[in-house]
């Protein structure tokens, strides 16, 4: 038996047996407790003593780490960082708190948290020359495509910052990704438009200086509306981590193999990028755009219920949870509170969504595959209200959910059983076969 498996067998002194019957053997699996959640059934030694592998694509049934980073109860509709309740943090408290206590494990004392934005102020900008990376794409690249590229070029600037032995350097590139992200998030937007580049501002707060650089312009002067920074900040705190989802696994994936932060953070944006995911965003606003009146909702909810239609409810549904997202609760009230900043009354869009809410939750369907709607399904409205671009929603998701990223990755690289991300297989293909010339083959 592994090492860690009979100390993990011994600490638990609880185990599963599981009986092969063909040979009538029978192997004792230890159970491993965490802090709360289910218990996991360590299969570190199963190949070692049966010779079979555990089949589990997608990982529907797969603890594939140890964190302590952030909690999901799926059946519950509930999710914690570190402790504290998605709720508590959207509402009492900033970014950049949630930030230090993913980071650090605990939150800030007034005078840490001073600390840790003045390093996060100083850390906002770019290297000049990367200007030139941005120039280099078509004017109506993606700005996920950007992301991708700048993100992964930054370990070709910041050479000291990517030893990922040294705890230090891991410690300021994460406070440089953070930090950065808002700028080079903002750039893209700017150079879809055309615009000019602008820089951060030190006397801004982290959401205030984002909504500054993409907004202004040089020519005249720029303020930021409070209620949008603070409905900014709140949507960064409702997308700062989300356990070991796709993206956040990619990440763990590329860092288990050694690799530099920033290229790790690069592979997590390409994995956010897709509409099972963070994608998900843009793809409700353009679904909302399609229905185009509450009066056709109905006739949408049915092509979802079509196998025969590849069509899908964007924004409904989700691996864990099976009860409604409690970040899309949050984003509900947010929704209705940055519409009515803005003296937006009645926006098509957000009626559109309600009947659709309405109409899914109540049908047979939804109901009994526990389909709810997702942190996705009202971020968007509230984006488009600001003034943001759709192609721009999961940028913002990517930026905020930076700081989850790298908090995860220097969690896994800090992990002493940490070991490359190695998956194996069952194979299907054919068997060991005689090679023809290409002038034999029939
Ligand atoms: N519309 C219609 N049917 C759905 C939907 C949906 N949005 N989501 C799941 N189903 C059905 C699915 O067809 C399946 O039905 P059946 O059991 O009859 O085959 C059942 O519900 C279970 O779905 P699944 O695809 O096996 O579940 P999954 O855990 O593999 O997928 C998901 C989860 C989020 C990819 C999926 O629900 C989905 O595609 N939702 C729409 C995209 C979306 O909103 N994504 C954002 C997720 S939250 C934020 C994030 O992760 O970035």
């Amino acid at each position: 038996m592994a090492k860690e498996a009979a100390a993990a067998k011994a600490a638990s002194n609880e185990y599963v047996t599981l009986t092969d019957h063909s040979t009538g053997e029978s192997y004792d699996m230890p159970l491993m407790p965490g802090s709360v959640g289910p218990k996991v059934i360590d299969v570190r030694p199963l190949y070692s003593q049966t010779g079979h592998f555990t089949y589990d694509p997608g990982f529907t049934s797969t603890g594939a780490c140890e964190s302590k980073l952030t909690y999901i109860d799926g059946e519950a509709g509930i999710l914690m960082h570190r402790g504290y309740s998605i709720e508590d943090l959207a509402e009492h408290s900033d970014f950049m708190e949630v930030c230090y206590l993913l980071l650090e494990g605990e939150l800030p004392t007034a005078a840490e948290k001073a600390e840790f934005e003045d390093t996060i102020t100083h850390h906002t900008m770019i290297h000049e020359q990367l200007q030139y990376l941005y120039r280099g794409f078509r004017r109506d690249a993606h700005p996920m495509a950007i992301m991708v590229g700048v993100v992964g070029a930054l370990s070709a600037f910041y050479h000291d910052s990517t030893d990922i032995a040294d705890p230090v350097q891991r410690m300021i590139a994460s406070h440089r990704l953070v930090a950065k992200m808002p700028t080079i998030a903002a750039m893209a937007y700017k150079f879809s438009t055309g615009q000019p580049f602008i820089y951060p501002r030190n006397d801004l707060k982290y959401a205030e200086n984002f909504l500054y650089m993409m907004f202004a312009v040089p020519c005249e002067e720029y303020k930021v509306d409070p209620i949008l920074a603070r409905a900014m900040d709140r949507i960064f705190i409702l997308h700062a981590d989300h356990e070991q989802n796709a993206s956040t696994s990619t990440v763990r994936t590329a860092g288990s193999s050694g690799a530099n932060p920033f290229a790790c953070i690069a592979a997590g944006i390409s994995s956010l990028w897709g509409p099972a995911h963070g994608g998900a965003n843009e793809a409700v606003l353009a679904m909302l755009n399609e229905i185009g009146s509450p009066d056709r909702v109905a006739e949408c909810v049915e092509r979802a219920k079509d196998k025969d239609d590849p069509f899908r409810l964007m924004g409904f549904g989700h691996r864990v949870y099976k009860n409604y997202d409690p970040r899309a609760k949050v984003l509900q009230s947010s929704a209705y509170e940055v519409l009515n900043s803005l003296g937006v009354h009645d926006d098509p869009l957000l009626k559109i969504a309600m009947e659709l809410e309405r109409i899914a939750l109540e049908d047979d369907y939804f109901v009994e595959r526990k389909l709810f709607p997702n942190v996705d399904f009202y971020s968007g409205i509230i984006l488009k209200a600001m003034g943001f671009p759709t192609s721009m929603f999961t940028v913002l998701f990517a930026l905020a959910r930076t700081v989850g990223w790298i908090a995860q990755w220097k969690e896994m690289i800090e992990d002493p059983s940490q070991k490359i991300t190695r998956p194996r297989q069952l194979y299907t293909g054919p068997t060991s076969r005689e090679y023809v010339p290409v002038d034999k083959r029939g």
